[in-house]
């Protein structure tokens, strides 16, 4: 395993960095977030932005979909995250049905996630929403499409499975992303597509395009944070690489402290006040 030492703690994005990043060819790395802990972390490295995405329910809340997740929920997240995490532009995601309620409360959905913290929003899916993602944009709110394996499609997609693998459904999603876009979308992120279909898209589009199990073509890359420390081991779709086997290396610390506190080594004088 190679080390790094920590980059310099780059300059906090904003979205014209985002067409800046495209046109030089730098690529985005953004990973996931939920808590202040790991937000305090990742302040101080080089990652470039943090998603507070829908996934918390189930990394943070044990949930076996995305589809549990409700607003107050990725608010509470958001505004966490953001405590922790003051140097990182945010992007908080919006959760299953909340542009389908109509406008108003597609709306009250984003100012909550907005005061809470976050930067932009994330919206699933275009089909159906472009009304609400052209208003959403035009209020000044930036928006990060979502397309492919679009997991609070999980049911009508029979499962999480790769997306967009016929030339007809490629030739769909190239239309989406192309609305995504017209609508004013900052940048979009492509989970689990073919490679092919994800460079084309990335050539074809002037937003940034940040890939999940969409090939290395792509503008950048984004990750879940407990999938990259490998905090469960069992969990290794083709795109994932473990960076730390941190489910092994966290067990074996709450067994060296219990077993210190049964042996009586735990606390040492040192460690107690007098
Ligand atoms: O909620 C999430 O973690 C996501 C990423 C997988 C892109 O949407």
């Amino acid at each position: 395993m190679s080390s790094h030492l920590p980059l310099a703690v780059p300059k906090k994005m904003t979205v014209p960095d985002f067409k800046r990043r495209k046109l030089s060819g730098e690529k985005i790395v953004m990973l996931t977030c939920y808590d202040s802990s790991f937000a305090r972390l990742l302040n101080e490295s080089s990652i470039d932005l943090l998603l507070v995405g829908d996934s918390c329910a189930m990394t943070m809340h044990g949930y076996d979909s995305t589809i549990q997740a409700n607003v107050e929920m990725i608010a509470a997240h958001v505004s966490a995250v953001a405590r922790g995490a003051p140097g990182k532009f945010i992007v908080g995601d919006v959760p299953f049905l909340t542009v389908r309620r109509g406008l108003e409360h597609a709306m009250e959905s984003m100012e909550r996630l907005v005061k809470a913290g976050a930067h932009a929003v994330k919206i699933e899916g275009i089909r159906g929403n472009e009304e609400i993602v052209g208003h959403v944009t035009a209020s000044g709110i930036p928006v990060m499409g979502h397309l492919g394996l679009t997991p609070q499609f999980v049911n009508a997609f029979g499962g999480m499975k790769v997306q967009a693998k016929t030339e007809d459904e490629k030739a769909n999603l190239l239309v989406e992303a192309r609305s995504f876009e017209a609508l004013g979308a900052f940048s979009i992120v492509l989970e689990c597509v073919p490679s092919d279909i994800a460079a084309e898209i990335t050539s074809t589009l002037k937003i940034p395009v940040i890939g999940i199990g969409a090939g290395e073509a792509v503008d950048g890359q984004v990750l879940v944070l407990q999938d990259l420390l490998g905090f469960n081991p069992s969990f290794k779709p083709k795109f994932l690489r473990h960076y730390l086997d941190g489910a092994a290396l966290i067990g074996n610390a709450f067994e060296r402290f219990a077993a210190d506190v049964r042996n009586g080594n735990y606390p040492s004088k040192e460690e107690s006040y007098g």
